[in-house]
């Protein structure tokens, strides 16, 4: 739902969000990428297995040696796969956060917040921690790119995703969420899983979960198998699991200048039409829930689709409910990556018409291969020295 973090927001009018389009925007925003090359290494140490074996809270800058792989469950929060929901331990607390590969603030909802704010949310409390520590001093303000945001303190906690465990991960305490948040019951906040240059820490950005894991995992790397309509996929960290996809997995480059998981897609083709070879800047974002691509694409797709058509009122395509939708392929150097038509009918819109998942991504700057796109993957974002990103078609 929340998607790629604008760090630097200047030119941006929103329209009001639904539902139904998620990251409905109009007029003219640029995302600006914010320069900050002071990263916080966390030290690697030895204990991490027998904290983990023992069940006890690692003690506080102690950080992990290998084998500190693990897996956790994505659910999605609605019928819709609007996002998807991980459960995360902060020193014992578990909140249920959006995994997101669009932005790299790992922060929770909080008994910081004003109590209207707090309102049906499992919220963190720092004084109920053991390992706490308060950065004095530091603050955070996210904006995302459907217009929402939040901002607060910051701390650093023993913070646990199914079996890896980090210590001295700094955890974002809100102080303030916007009214999108305040609704989003379901969801207490966000990890983050960009790349740390666009964290929005201030005076220092702070490591992503993914960065202070990283070297006590087998292998630099987190997979992401997203399900369509409520059934629980799994983000697995630190290793590739075979029996999770088919035939051979494409890698492609990632461009890290602007922070995201960016890549150059190969083109596209609507149903059993033939391919289109055309370079698409595109961001694998997991926060985003649609597809987001340049006008050409939504145009040959939805002349595909009789009685689609652009909708001002939705902010976006529309097509009767009934419609039977073709396949939409995007390519990934010479990997397909077939996306199958009913996950493109995204959610009922008014009347008899329904939304659809791929839309135009004029005005962004650049693609969204968001939830409609992953969830038909298998994906690997390697963290090496040289990021890449692995698509494979998932196993059945
Ligand atoms: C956070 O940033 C937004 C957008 O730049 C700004 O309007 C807001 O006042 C900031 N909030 C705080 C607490 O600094
Ligand atoms: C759509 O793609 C699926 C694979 O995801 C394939 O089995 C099916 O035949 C395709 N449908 C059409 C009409 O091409
Ligand atoms: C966005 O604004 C910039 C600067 O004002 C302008 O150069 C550009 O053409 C605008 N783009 C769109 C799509 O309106």
């Amino acid at each position: 739902m929340y998607g790629f973090a604008q760090i630097a927001l200047a030119l941006a009018t929103f329209l009001s969000t639904t539902a139904a389009s998620p990251l409905r925007k109009s007029g003219n925003f640029s995302v600006v990428q914010k320069l900050n090359t002071q990263f916080v290494r966390s030290g690697p140490a030895a204990y991490a297995r027998a904290f983990k074996k023992f069940n006890k809270p690692m003690p506080h800058d102690l950080a992990v040696a290998t084998g500190n792989d693990g897996s956790v469950t994505a659910s999605p929060e609605d019928a819709y796969d609007s996002e998807y929901l991980c459960p995360v331990s902060i020193d014992g607390q578990t909140l249920a956060l959006d995994f997101d590969t669009g932005s790299a603030d790992l922060w929770v909802f909080s008994t910081s917040l004003p109590s209207s704010e707090q309102k049906g949310h499992t919220l963190f409390d720092p004084s109920k921690s053991t390992n706490w520590k308060a950065l004095s001093g530091y603050k955070w303000n996210i904006t995302y790119g459907d217009g929402s945001g939040a901002s607060g303190t910051v701390g650093t906690d023993v913070v646990t995703v199914g079996g890896t465990s980090v210590s001295g991960q700094a955890v974002e305490i809100a102080t303030k969420v916007s009214s999108a948040f305040v609704s989003d019951t379901a969801n207490d906040g966000l990890l983050g899983l960009a790349f740390s240059s666009i964290n929005t820490v201030t005076p220092k950005a702070q490591h992503t979960f993914f960065d202070t894991a990283k070297s006590s995992l087998s292998s630099p790397v987190f997979t992401a198998d997203l399900k369509h309509r409520q059934l629980p996929g799994t983000y697995d960290f630190g290793t590739i699991d075979s029996s999770k996809y088919t035939g051979t997995i494409t890698y492609i480059d990632v461009d890290t200048a602007n922070g995201f998981w960016e890549f150059t897609g190969s083109g596209y083709a609507v149903g059993s039409g033939s391919f289109v070879s055309s370079s698409i800047d595109a961001i694998a974002d997991t926060g985003t829930t649609l597809i987001y691509v340049p006008d050409a694409v939504v145009t040959a797709y939805y002349k595909q689709v009789s009685g689609a058509s652009y909708d001002s009122s939705q902010g976006g395509y529309t097509f009767p409910c009934s419609a039977t939708l073709p396949n939409l392929t995007l390519g990934i150097g010479s990997y397909h990556a077939v996306v199958p038509g009913q996950y493109i009918n995204y959610s009922p819109a008014s009347g008899s018409k329904c939304f659809g998942g791929v839309q135009s991504d004029s005005g962004i700057g650049f693609s969204i291969y968001g939830d409609v796109f992953l969830k038909s993957q298998f994906v690997i974002f390697d963290g090496s020295s040289t990021p890449r990103l692995g698509f494979a078609a998932k196993s059945t």
